[in-house]
């Protein structure tokens, strides 16, 4: 049986002393829950804040994103060992605003290169993520042009192969998966739940191909996208959903609380 997992993605919200408002009331509730682990990815700067109001709870710290080279002369970059020594267990990859795929289009149209992440580059950060033990949050999904053109199984089982082939099964035991359709990202538009759960477990069965079933069967697999305190419970009683990847409704501690509720 696995465990329910409710993850908030805060994107790039909240300074430090904002979110020492905004984890109180879930610092509460999470103490109270023995069955749903809960992780915070906040932003890079943000994550020692969180890290000191979270120690006498269970939250978990993920971060957002990583660089895969363990140091050198990458200006701006954040590797691994900064993330292990900054208290992280899990960190995002390959999220959709990170590839340049927007379901809205935040940014000019000119600066989607900026956003240039790649299933390969995908494949090399989960790579030095389980190298410093490092658990990754691999997000996949097709946009609106993909899902109109009946691309989306052809598109997740291509991010998911490239990002996991090569890697030591036994590397990926707490590989966590999220499908985050992008069109449904930010819209308040949530996928329908019969269409979600299709594609969790279209994504169990790919990952059985690629990690073994045992694991397969052991590993969990999110939904992310518009999820909110009034669609989680039924999103998360599906059999193949094991839980969220939450954004827009994770900066809202009373909203959040409910998703948790809910899991
Ligand atoms: P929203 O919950 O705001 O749609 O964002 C989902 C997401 O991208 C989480 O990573």
């Amino acid at each position: 049986m696995r465990r329910k997992l409710v993850a908030g993605n805060w994107k790039m919200n909240m300074t430090a002393p904002e979110a020492e408002a905004a984890i109180e009331s879930c610092v509460d509730l999470v103490s109270l829950k023995d069955n749903v682990d809960v992780i915070l990815c906040p932003p890079f700067l943000t994550i020692p804040k969180v890290r000191e109001l979270t120690k006498a709870c269970p939250i978990g710290l993920g971060a957002q994103d990583v660089f895969w080279m363990p140091k050198g002369a990458f200006t701006g970059q954040i590797s691994a060992p900064m993330l292990l020594a900054s208290g992280c267990s899990y960190c995002i990859v390959g999220h959709s605003e990170t590839r340049g795929r927007f379901g809205k289009l935040e940014v000019p149209a000119e600066t989607l290169c900026y956003f240039g992440e790649t299933d390969h580059t995908v494949h090399l950060k989960i790579g030095a993520l389980v190298a410093h033990g490092i658990h990754p949050i691999l997000c996949v999904g097709e946009t609106q042009v993909e899902r109109d053109a009946q691309m989306t199984d052809a598109v997740i089982t291509t991010q998911l192969e490239i990002a996991l082939t090569g890697h030591d099964p036994e590397e990926l035991d707490e590989l966590v998966v999220a499908y985050e359709p992008v069109w449904a990202i930010g819209t308040g538009n949530v996928c329908d739940t019969a269409e979600a759960e299709r594609v969790c477990g279209m994504i169990r069965s790919i990952l059985e191909d690629l990690v073994g079933q045992e694991l397969a069967e052991k590993l969990r697999v999110l939904y992310g996208g518009s999820v909110k305190a009034s669609n989680a419970k039924e999103l998360f009683s599906q059999p193949n959903i094991d839980g969220g990847l939450v954004g827009g409704a994770s900066l809202d501690p009373k909203e959040f609380a409910a998703v948790i509720a809910a899991a």
